[in-house]
């Protein structure tokens, strides 16, 4: 699906243990890191995200554990599994997404382009439909 890239991050690992690198405005990541988060001890059934960014650009990787994310363009829809801390996912602006099926020890960590303005979330589906397919 164009706007959605999946990456296998360089592992360093050695038998001290694992270590995992991502570099932003290179193409491991290609925009600077304004912003993170991180999401954890989800509870069960919860899906989270449920919105589209007008501006932000997303990374996400899940360092520990399992999550999905549904991702939708307005035309197709995929899903993506999240269980391994070397697997990411590129997300560009305008791409409604759905975090859900946390595992109890999931750690998702995102990590974006842009500060945090809620301005540019668009929350309702049928809205984001409109803009996406202008
Ligand atoms: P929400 O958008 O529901 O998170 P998710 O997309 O992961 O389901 O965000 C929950 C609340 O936290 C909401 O009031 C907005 C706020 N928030 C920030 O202030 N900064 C941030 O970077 C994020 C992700 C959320």
């Amino acid at each position: 699906m164009k706007g959605i890239k999946l990456l296998e991050l360089p592992n360093l690992g050695d038998d001290r243990g694992q270590l995992i690198v991502a570099e932003g405005g290179n193409e491991s990541i290609p925009f600077d890191i304004k912003r993170v988060f991180y999401i954890y001890k989800t509870t069960e059934g919860t899906t989270r995200g449920k919105h589209a960014n007008k501006n932000s650009k997303f990374f996400f990787i899940n360092v520990n554990g399992s999550c999905k994310i549904k991702v939708d363009d307005g035309i197709t829809q995929e899903i993506i599994t999240l269980n391994q801390p070397q697997k990411a996912l590129y997300m560009d602006k305008m791409i409604w997404k759905e975090m859900y099926d946390f595992s109890e020890d999931a750690i998702l960590i995102v990590l974006s382009s842009e500060h945090y303005d809620g301005k540019e979330y668009i929350r309702d589906y049928d809205k984001y439909l409109e803009e996406v397919n202008r």
